[in-house]
């Protein structure tokens, strides 16, 4: 029997509106912080026995319909030997930023199996002990992953990465197209270990105006969704501060839209058309807000798509550190009571 997560992101009939959260396993678990106090992130995504242990954590706890491989959208950058690391509350650090087109020789080809096998290993493991539930794989799009490399961090205005694409177009889409590369290899390698579904985090795309997006990056995703076709399993293409570029996306290729709280749903659903399913799009700040607060929103947004095949309730974004554990069981029950035998 198929999952209900992957019918409702193949849009077929579904008794109940699934649902699962972006950053699912972090910060806001004691459980996750007590292993982070003696393993980096990274090492916890090289332990397949560690990151099963934290991939399934909140499966466990919150009651969620799907599981996400617990990694970072940086491990296959850091795979080719990029020298890439994690700053705590700052995010991903690139030691030496690219800049120049003799920098694309840093960025070699991806082979899972040899420098990243504690991948498809966690996925096996992590697929062996959900049992019907389904394991969500990753990779970053290609877009945001170059911010870090151009930028060498987290950016406001991507500035750099923005001149480089409007200066070098040719070594922006050679750059973009290695990338591609790298995003379909690792997620390749999720998806033959097991992984149900593949989403892409190309989280920062929504710096763009739709114009540069539909030029320069579109393309490079519709090639990837199109790779990525063979594997046969729903993809999913989620970026903030999307509200403008909705359209484009849902021409991406990809079976399902990620979208934040900026959009109201319906019309996000209606912009992004019935062809494709559309995951969110609860405020992840909401959250720390009384639970009426909580419960109204997430009735909101399940009404609003009640009668549209293909609805995956998510927040808009990623679980804040700050979220009570007890909050996230809460908005679980209230989207499975609403949903129900609607
Ligand atoms: O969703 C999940 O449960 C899987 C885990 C996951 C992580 N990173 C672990 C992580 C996922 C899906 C990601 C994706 C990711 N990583 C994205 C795309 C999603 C998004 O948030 O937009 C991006 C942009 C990154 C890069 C990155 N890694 C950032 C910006 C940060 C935050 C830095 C900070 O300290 O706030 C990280 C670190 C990171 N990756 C954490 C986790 C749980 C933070 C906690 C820690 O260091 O233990």
């Amino acid at each position: 029997m198929t999952s209900l997560f992957v019918r409702a992101c193949t849009r077929q009939e579904v008794e109940r509106t699934p649902v699962w959260f972006m950053r699912q396993a972090g910060r806001y678990q004691p459980e996750y912080r007590k292993i982070r106090q003696r393993l980096g992130l990274l090492e916890i995504c090289e332990m397949p026995d560690v990151c099963t242990e934290v991939t399934l954590l909140p499966v466990r706890q919150l009651g969620v319909d799907a599981a996400i491989l617990f990694s970072d959208i940086t491990v296959p950058i850091r795979a080719v030997g990029v020298d890439l690391s994690i700053v705590e509350n700052v995010g991903p650090v690139v030691a030496e930023p690219f800049r120049s087109s003799g920098d694309l020789g840093r960025l070699r080809r991806l082979v899972p199996e040899e420098d990243e096998p504690y991948v498809a290993r966690a996925v096996r493991q992590i697929v062996a002990e959900l049992g019907d539930v389904p394991l969500i794989g990753f990779a970053g799009g290609p877009f945001t992953l170059a911010s870090y490399l151009v930028e060498g961090g987290p950016s406001r205005s991507y500035r750099r990465l923005k001149g480089l694409m409007w200066q070098d177009a040719g070594l922006f889409h050679a750059l973009l197209e290695r990338l591609a590369d790298l995003t379909v290899d690792h997620l390749t390698a999720q998806a033959a270990a097991g992984a149900a579904a593949l989403q892409v985090f190309d989280s920062w795309i929504g710096c763009l105006s739709p114009g540069d997006y539909r030029r320069h990056v579109l393309p490079v995703m519709q090639d990837v969704f199109r790779r990525l076709q063979s594997l046969s399993v729903p993809t999913i293409y989620f970026g903030v501060e999307t509200a403008g570029l909705l359209e484009a996306m849902a021409q991406s290729g990809a079976d399902v839209i990620g979208v934040d709280w900026r959009v109201e749903i319906a019309e996000a659903a209606r912009r992004i058309g019935p062809a494709r399913a559309i995951q969110g799009n609860l405020d992840p700040a909401l959250l720390l807000a009384p639970e009426g607060e909580i419960a109204q929103a997430a009735r909101t947004i399940v009404r609003a798509m009640r009668g549209r095949r293909g609805h995956v309730f998510n927040l808009g974004h990623g679980v804040l550190p700050e979220t009570p554990p007890q909050a996230l069981r809460k908005l679980v029950e209230i989207v499975r009571q609403e949903s129900q035998g609607a």
